[in-house]
């Protein structure tokens, strides 16, 4: 039986397994999505400035507060900094932005988003930024070590004002260096996982170092067909046959398999729907149980293929190698 939550380093803090991610949520939408998840049963949602919709989310969770669904403690509320605010000098003003426009006190959980510092923008001129300063047709990096920026979100736990504090999107070389330095060690790393890109070699030396683990795009492309070539043209694992030939042996969806995969890893999930079915069926994975002729075939999927590559947005970032 697979527990519903991980404990994380230092707080002991019990992170719930099955979370619900904010990426693509419309504005219009996104406080009543989070309404419902909330009501579905979703405890944990994964948030970021870059995502645009920090206000809305925090909106569906102060009605359900409010509506005595669930109280603040039994949340728990990741969100992320944005690459051009990684300076010593902009972090807290950015953190503050993001707490202010969630209307919550405290983060359970605050990652940086990208091992990437990019040229500071100002919220006045352009907020969320996203990755290019202006009109520009490249990225700007700027001259921001991650150690100080580190040293911001540290002191964002003395101040008490998020819980844990993690990583996304770092590589073993990122890591192994943020754990020269690091007062607080990094709780948590969130990277994209699915039996196409199973990264077992780099999940195994991070948990060595007492750091679990956020799978994210756990359906593969399916987030990326409208952004990416690579998105567009592999084949889902939705709609990949030897998924669903799993799922049916189970009389389950192709959904519930992929992220039944990641629970089978202790993996975190944070699958994203705006529509109730899919809310519902995304959470119901704790029972289903894999034989070995299915992890066999799930195995066999792998191509190390990843979709969230900067590389394929046209930056020219190998950020993975
Ligand atoms: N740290 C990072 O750099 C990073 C990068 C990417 C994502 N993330 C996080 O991870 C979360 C999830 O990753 P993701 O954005 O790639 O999305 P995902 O959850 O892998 O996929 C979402 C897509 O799948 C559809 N979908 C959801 N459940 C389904 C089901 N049961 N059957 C068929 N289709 C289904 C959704 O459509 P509908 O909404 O129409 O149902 C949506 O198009 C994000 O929301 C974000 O919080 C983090």
């Amino acid at each position: 039986m697979t527990a519903d939550y991980l404990t994380l380093n230092r707080t002991g803090d019990k992170m719930p397994i099955r979370g619900f991610g904010c990426w693509k949520i419309d504005t219009k939408d996104a406080e009543e999505t989070i309404y419902q998840a909330i009501k579905t049963g979703y405890r944990l949602f994964d948030g970021a400035c870059d995502y645009g919709n920090e206000v809305e989310v925090g909106r569906g969770i102060r009605k359900a507060i409010d509506e005595g669904l669930v109280k603040r403690e039994d949340l728990f509320i990741v969100t992320k900094l944005w690459n051009t605010f990684h300076s010593k000098n902009h972090v807290r003003a950015a953190f503050d932005r993001q707490l202010k426009d969630s209307g919550l006190e405290y983060f359970d959980l605050y990652l940086i988003h990208f091992p990437v510092p990019l040229h500071y923008v100002s919220p006045a001129d352009n907020y969320p930024p996203g990755w290019y300063v202006g009109d520009a047709k490249s990225i700007a990096f700027e001259r921001s070590p991650i150690h100080e920026c580190w040293a911001e979100l540290e002191k964002l736990v003395d101040a008490k004002l998020t819980r844990n504090i993690g990583i996304a999107n770092f590589n073993c070389q990122a890591i192994l260096d943020l754990l020269t330095y690091a007062r607080i060690k990094p709780a948590v790393l969130q990277i994209e996982l699915h039996p196409y890109l199973p990264q077992e070699r780099l999940v195994k030396w991070v948990r060595e170092q007492d750091i679990h683990i956020t799978a994210y795009s756990s359906f593969g492309p399916t987030s990326y067909v409208d952004l990416t070539d690579s998105g567009k043209s592999y084949t889902s694992l939705l709609e990949h046959a030897d998924v669903k030939s799993v799922a049916e042996k189970h009389s389950v969806s192709a959904g519930q398999v992929l992220l039944r995969w990641a629970l089978d890893r202790e993996f975190a999930v944070i699958p994203k729907s705006v529509h109730s079915g899919r809310m519902e069926s995304n959470l119901d994975i704790m029972n289903i149980k894999f034989d070995a002729e299915d992890n066999k075939t799930l195995d066999s999927l792998k191509t190390n293929q990843r979709f969230n590559d900067p590389m394929t947005y046209g930056f020219n970032l190998p950020l993975f190698d």
